[in-house]
């Protein structure tokens, strides 16, 4: 609606307030906005991303692209953003680390899957497996690697290697001999900034490990770009993790003549690598938080638009294109078998076959979804 010139004033009589002042006021502060973002965002350096981001996406032979018509949903509103979910098979509970610093359980034995608060970590517990004496590992994304016994008592493990801090502790896994494995993202964001390293485009995260029996952390490798998702292989011979960015998992030998060395898992994947995990059957599960779109290509490949979004981020909330999310069935030698996936979903961190349903978490939703394959 226009101003009609003609209207007397509705400036209240109290106010001396003219359009002047308020000018007056901009050129004083736009300045000191500036300099503010600037200041903020002075550490931000976008760079190119490997080239490897930008394959063409691989075949998968088996695909459901609309599984959300078909997903039910475990536990709604009482499991915020399950991100990790680790099974077991004894007792028949799923447990799953909570956007409030919970792990809950939910008892899949049960027609109606109750929810119970099972232990309080705080902060906010991502990665979560159990080790062959039934403790729970815990990748607690803000102080490190955590476990927790059966009892709920809770003990650190490590924080920190080579004298870095983790800052995004993110994907664990166990070997039968309870070494464990795991990763952190990145050691210059936190979780609550992980967009920043995710569009960054830096190698900021290393894969670990830590050895119970001496309190020894490892750096198995290192700039990585967002490590994430960890599974040790069947055979105990090699550990597979997940480079969310470059849409990939890697392989890392353990043990035999390669010890050490890290070849190719599985490449071009259709979306961005999170959480891997294996389901006892000869399958890993690997959860695609985003699918490879239009706009993230355009995002990866100009690192200056990256950064003039994480300015406009500080002023307003920008939608990034995060969909076509999902989960990922391969087999031991990292060939794609199936593709759950949804146009419509996101952060879909990691999944699992038990039985005969596939169960997938989320960093945005407050259930754990189920479907039939
Ligand atoms: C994450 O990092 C930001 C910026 O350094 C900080 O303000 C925030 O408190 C950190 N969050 C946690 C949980 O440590
Ligand atoms: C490892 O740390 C635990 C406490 O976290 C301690 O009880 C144990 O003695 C330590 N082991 C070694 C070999 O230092």
């Amino acid at each position: 609606m226009a101003d009609d010139p003609n209207r007397s004033s509705p400036t209240p009589p109290q106010s001396k307030r003219s359009p002047w002042s308020l000018l007056g006021a901009l050129l004083v502060l736009a300045p000191v906005a500036v300099s503010v973002v600037l200041y903020h965002t002075d550490d931000f350096h976008p760079a190119p991303i490997p080239a490897d981001y930008f394959a063409a996406v691989a075949p998968v032979p088996e695909r459901n692209d609309r599984i959300l018509a078909i997903s039910d949903r475990l536990g709604e509103g009482l499991l915020p953003g399950p991100e990790d979910l680790a099974y077991d098979e004894a007792s028949g509970f799923l447990y799953t680390g909570c956007y409030d610093g919970w792990i809950r359980r939910v008892n899949l034995r049960e027609e109606e899957a109750k929810v119970e608060d099972w232990a309080f970590v705080g902060g906010r517990p991502l990665g979560v497996v159990f080790a062959p004496g039934g403790d729970l590992v815990v990748a607690e994304a803000d102080k490190g690697l955590m476990r927790v016994k059966p009892d709920g008592t809770m003990t650190m493990l490590t924080n920190e290697a080579e004298g870095v801090k983790f800052r995004l502790t993110d994907g664990v896994d166990v070997a039968i001999d309870g070494s464990i494995y795991f990763t952190d993202a990145s050691y210059k964001y936190n979780f609550s900034e992980h967009m920043l390293d995710v569009l960054e485009g830096r190698p900021h995260g290393r894969l670990m490990s830590f050895d119970p029996s001496s309190n020894q952390t490892a750096v198995l490798a290192r700039d990585l770009y967002f490590a994430n998702g960890v599974s040790v292989a069947p055979d105990q011979r090699s550990v597979i993790f997940c480079e969310t960015m470059l849409r990939r998992c890697r392989k890392y030998h353990i043990q035999g003549e390669k010890k050490g060395t890290v070849v190719d898992f599985i490449r071009d994947l259709p979306g961005l690598a999170d959480n891997i995990r294996y389901d006892g059957q000869g399958h890993y599960w690997i959860g695609l938080s985003a699918g490879k779109t239009l706009e993230w290509d355009v995002l990866m490949k100009y690192p200056l638009l990256r950064k003039v979004l994480v300015i406009v981020e500080k002023f307003i909330k920008v939608p990034l294109a995060v969909r076509d999310s999902g989960v990922l069935k391969v087999d031991l030698e990292g060939r794609p078998l199936a593709l759950y996936s949804d146009r419509g979903l996101a952060l879909v961190t990691g999944g699992i076959q038990i039985g005969k349903h596939l169960y997938y978490g989320s960093l945005d939703k407050a259930y754990i979804s189920r479907i039939l394959i």
